[in-house]
């Protein structure tokens, strides 16, 4: 979604602005802008597209500059063109804003009756009259927007006036202000920051911020705030590839140790550490998340179902935007717990919220450490993913998984239904899962790949956690390679799906679950007399003699506390495969962005 990069110092402006938008690629967007200040007046230019367009038009554009703000755009108001790309000018305002502002219309009528007409068909616009129409001191201007202001922003402002500052605020929507020697910079993520500094100060809501080179003051309504300065724990090598073709691989390639990381996280001397949270204390369990958070969360229920199923407990997953619309009976034992690689995901921050505000205990699951949502949440467990900028999840989705399972693991240890012998594989199976994970990523997927990639349609069906599994499958395939693709439980396949099924439909069938496999097997080989093109992930142990299969791949079957951690790799690696040889753009799918920041 939009990402804001601004800057007070030394450097060339433009050169720091076009990194920061770089980098902020990743989120998704339409078009890109910036405002520098040149002389006497401020310059603004814009672009529709890709950042390499505004970088081609700010060519020969050799101002020295130091002072400027900077935004990628992903449309929510108005059409994707030049004149709705930010930043935005009224007046003696120029501004770039991420957020949703939901009066926007009435402010727009009041700001008409006072003689301000508009450009453009954007919320933003209306924030820079706002700021423009309050005649008096700017900090004041800026409050007095906060109190009209309906909804959510991260706003960087640069009055004409006044050559050396930049102010900044924000509600609901990701800021921080990035301390350097002599310069300072204000981003909508971390990873802008990080080629300067690892130094920041977040900003609070009803905070007003002023940065120039040698300063940042931040108000509050009691007066100057005294800010502690933070240190990023992420480096720049972390959130660059690495030598790697695209993030995506490089961010696959980083599961293998991120479950050792986890592991040094979370067993301590055998056994489940304090760094694991005990939610056995709750009875009434809410999983709530969004997009391939949810599909972890779909998990992390199926293993408590499964494994810690004593009738004492009750898990129920929704995905964020159905659960904050419906009502809730929470009791003094209920637990939320919400899942989230960003931390910012604007749909699963507001079920946080609703909880919270209900006097109900939350947890987040998150990877990014200076998100709203692990500043919000009661209670944290951190995912330990590092920066991930690919789009669509890998390593996000796989410590998701692997931390939910660890919350089951504890669970049904200190209730009983796993014995002190079981938890002692499971803590074995852990510690050498990076052994079982490593194989997988030695297969050459080329060749499935090549089969599939002109493909229409492609199904995956399921039993179980492989169903589960395929859910996570089927969303990777469509995003970045844009093939339709479904995913059905086995069984149901002949009430209804059967019939979508050609000569030569691709067919995935994932079979690891050793209690159904003979059953998972008959129902693949029902769609393969129907003309199936047929596709195995299975398990060592599922025979497939005398059967005609177009690829298959094997699997070790482990515990189903890891099994599901197993069995993506290969399909993350094949959506890669597909998306590559139909010439996708990997890392940043049409259409998608990396943090949904609006409803
Ligand atoms: C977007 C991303 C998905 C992600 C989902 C939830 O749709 O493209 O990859 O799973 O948001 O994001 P979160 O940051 O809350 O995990």
């Amino acid at each position: 979604m939009c990402g804001i990069v601004g800057y007070v110092g030394n450097r060339n402006v433009t050169d720091v602005l076009m990194q920061g938008l770089k980098s902020l690629e990743y989120r998704g967007y339409d078009s890109a802008g910036v405002a520098v200040r040149c002389d006497k007046n401020i310059k603004v230019i814009k672009s529709v597209g890709k950042i390499a367009n505004l970088e081609e038009k700010l060519q020969g554009f050799n101002d020295k500059s130091t002072i400027g703000i900077g935004h990628t755009r992903w449309a929510t108001h108005g059409e994707v063109n030049e004149v709705n790309c930010h930043p935005h000018s009224v007046n003696n305002v120029v501004l770039v804003h991420n957020g949703i502002i939901e009066n926007y219309r009435e402010l727009k009528r009041e700001l008409e009756l006072v003689g301000y007409s508009f450009l453009t068909d954007t919320d933003s616009e209306i924030i820079a009259a706002l700021i423009d129409s309050y005649k008096g001191n700017k900090c004041d201007a800026l409050v007095y927007a906060q109190m009209k202001m309906k909804g959510s922003y991260a706003l960087v402002i640069m009055f004409d006036d006044e050559a050396n500052t930049l102010y900044a605020m924000r509600k609901d929507s990701p800021l921080i202000v990035g301390i350097g020697e002599n310069e300072n910079f204000v981003a909508s993520d971390i990873s802008v920051i990080l080629p300067y500094t690892k130094k920041y100060v977040d900003i609070e809501e009803g905070e007003v911020v002023k940065i120039t080179k040698s300063e940042v003051l931040v108000y509050s309504e009691n007066g100057l705030v005294d800010k502690k300065i933070k240190t990023a724990l992420w480096s720049i090598e972390d959130a660059q590839k690495g030598g790697y073709e695209h993030f995506m691989l490089k961010e696959m390639n980083e599961e293998k140790d991120l479950c050792v990381k986890l592991y040094n996280k979370f067993i301590e001397d055998g056994n489940y550490s304090d760094d694991i949270p005990d939610i056995s204390s709750y009875n009434d369990i809410d999983i709530v998340a969004c997009g391939s958070a949810f599909y972890a969360a779909t998990v992390g229920k199926y293993l408590i179902d499964t494994y810690v199923c004593d009738r004492s407990v009750r898990v129920n997953v929704d995905v964020a935007s159905e659960y904050r619309y419906k009502k809730h009976f929470y009791g003094d034992k209920s637990l939320v717990i919400v899942v989230s690689q960003s931390g910012e995901t604007a749909d699963t921050l507001a079920c946080l919220r609703m909880a919270n505000s209900l006097n109900v205990d939350t947890l987040a699951i998150v990877n990014v450490p200076s998100s709203t949502i692990a500043k919000e949440a009661k209670l944290v467990m951190p995912m330990l993913a590092g920066p991930e900028i690919a789009v669509a999840t890998t390593k996000g989705y796989f410590s998701q998984v692997l931390e939910l399972s660890l919350i089951a693991q504890k669970l049904g240890y200190i209730k009983g239904t796993i014995s002190k012998e079981e938890k002692k594989l499971l803590i074995e199976t852990f510690e050498n899962l990076k052994s079982y994970l490593i194989p997988l990523f030695e297969i050459d997927y080329s060749t499935i790949a090549s089969k599939l990639w002109f493909k229409e349609h492609i199904y995956f069906i399921g039993r179980g956690i492989d169903y589960i599994v395929g859910l996570e499958a089927s969303l990777k395939l469509k995003e970045i390679s844009y093939i339709h693709s479904d995913v059905y439980q086995a069984g149901e396949l002949k009430h209804g799906p059967i019939a979508l099924i050609d000569n030569d439909t691709p067919v995935i069938s994932i079979i690891t679950n050793d209690e159904i496999k003979e059953k998972s097997l008959s129902n693949a080989i029902e769609a393969q007399s129907r003309g199936a093109s047929l596709y195995l992930l299975a398990s060592e142990n599922v025979d497939t003699d005398n059967l005609k299969i177009d690829e298959i791949i094997r699997v070790p079957r482990i515990s189903e506390f890891y099994q599901p951690l197993l069995n993506i790799i290969p399909f993350q690696f094949i959506a890669y495969e597909v998306a590559k040889l139909k010439g996708c753009d990997v890392d940043k799918p049409k259409n998608l962005a990396k943090s949904v920041t609006v409803e």
